[in-house]
């Protein structure tokens, strides 16, 4: 099996599933067996826009909107059944979304009710000081991962064993009078989690069953596993920013882990970088602008929130934090989005190394993040429109300089070049 997937490079946001929507129905079409989201819950949002569609999936791969492949949800994410179940899948469907190829990994964990409370709970006792999460409870979900006082996809399938294990983890849950005060029990709850148990089942798949059977078959060695990632490299739990991160691994060695995988199994891995920076939550990044410049990329990029609706914060593309995701990720091509967005600025900057107690920074400190400056290269704009260009000769000749730079800074070649919204306005460099 050959792997090949797409990371964000910076906080997210980058327009990963406009990407994946692009690869499979461009390049890669008939390459791929199965696309699979392995981090995250619905604190993501990814848009795709079809024939001038605008769809908003949050649980769902990106890769749902392509019948030709399976899409699976797999272990190590945090799944909202009652969410899925009553809210996602339904909007899906009345979108015209065909699910008969969605697949959810049984060892897969879940995000559940007292996650919601206790995340709300935390939010009022921190005060000013909150995390300023999606408040979609998926910080303690993965706190309860490593507890060992998670619930998974397969608990939830035999009445038996889910009663047993909501028993123990509810002793433990009701510890905190913000869960005890909703008075759950293992009797009340066990009902509730079979049934959604029970209309999960046509989807449930094991792991390795599922990945041996995609792989089958004459044409089995030469398909390629497609790895959707959520979030963004800057987001991952270990990275700089802490505490103002996710909480899970959002790095491709998160993922190694979860399927086994070694640098041989790896064909491209590509790091999808939006042609400025943005970060949505409490947290400030080194490129973080106010002022016009701010205003002008929110406005014109539509930099708010797909999940939460939240402003994000805006600044020139930081390619410090991108060399760091090129070497995280072992990154073989960047895909540079939303370069349309900059086509009225006069100036535009790129930030090549960070300041920091004295010292030129070329990749981001492991910690102290707030205490860098940013140090910028200005080039020129271009003051016409790329918007919807499909080839490199329609670019003007100084958004090409601006892209050749931001390849020599990641020391890795451009492969594509997102345009606009729609599928179809991109470039393909492969
Ligand atoms: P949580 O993951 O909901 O706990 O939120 C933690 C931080 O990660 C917050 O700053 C969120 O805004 C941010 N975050 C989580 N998911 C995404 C995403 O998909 N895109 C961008 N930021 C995200």
């Amino acid at each position: 099996m050959k792997a090949c997937g797409i990371f964000d490079t910076h906080w997210g946001d980058s327009g990963k599933g406009k990407i994946t929507d692009f690869l499979l129905s461009g390049p890669w079409m008939g390459q791929i067996a199965f696309v699979a989201r392995w981090n995250g819950g619905n604190n993501a949002g990814h848009t795709v826009v079809q024939n001038g569609k605008k769809i908003i999936l949050r649980m769902l791969p990106s890769s749902i909107l392509n019948p030709d492949v399976d899409s699976l949800i797999s272990p190590m994410c945090v799944v909202n059944v009652q969410n899925l179940l009553d809210r996602e899948i339904p909007e899906a469907d009345k979108a015209g979304i065909n699910l008969e190829r969605l697949r959810i990994a049984r060892e897969t964990f879940t995000v559940m009710p007292w996650h919601l409370d206790l995340e709300k709970a935390e939010k009022e006792a921190l005060g000013s000081a909150d995390l300023g999460s999606t408040m979609n409870g998926i910080g303690p979900a993965y706190a309860d991962i490593t507890a060992r006082h998670g619930i998974t996809i397969e608990d939830l399938l035999d009445q038996n064993r889910l009663y047993a294990r909501l028993k123990s983890v509810l002793a433990v849950k009701n510890l905190v009078p913000a869960v005890q005060a909703k008075g759950y029990t293992p009797e009340k709850m066990t009902e509730t989690l079979f049934r959604y148990g029970q209309m999960l089942r046509p989807y449930v798949v094991k792991l390795d069953s599922f990945m041996q059977k995609s792989l089958q078959g004459p044409l089995g060695n030469e398909l390629l596993a497609f790895f959707e990632q959520a979030q963004g490299t800057m987001l991952d739990i270990q990275s700089p920013n802490y505490p103002w991160n996710t909480s899970s691994g959002t790095t491709i060695h998160d993922l190694n882990k979860i399927f086994g995988l070694r640098l041989g199994n790896w064909g491209m891995r590509i790091g999808v970088c939006k042609a400025y920076t943005t970060s949505v939550g409490r947290r400030d990044f080194p490129t973080k602008t106010d002022g016009d410049i701010a205003t002008y990329l929110q406005n014109h990029g539509g930099e708010f929130g797909s999940v939460t609706g939240r402003p994000r914060d805006c600044g020139w593309l930081d390619g410090v934090a991108l060399r760091r995701a090129v070497k995280l990720n072992w990154l073989t091509h960047l895909f540079v989005t939303k370069l349309d967005i900059l086509d009225d600025l006069p100036e535009i900057r790129i930030c090549t190394t960070y300041k920091c107690d004295g010292n030129f920074l070329k990749t981001p400190p492991r910690s102290g993040l707030d205490r860098v400056q940013p140090n910028y290269q200005a080039l020129p704009g271009w003051r016409s429109q790329t918007r919807g260009a499909t080839s490199w000769g329609q670019l003007p000749a100084q958004a090409r300089e601006f892209l050749r730079r931001i390849q020599e800074l990641a020391g890795i070649p451009i492969i594509g070049v997102s345009t606009g919204p729609d599928t179809k306005e991109t470039i393909w460099l492969g």
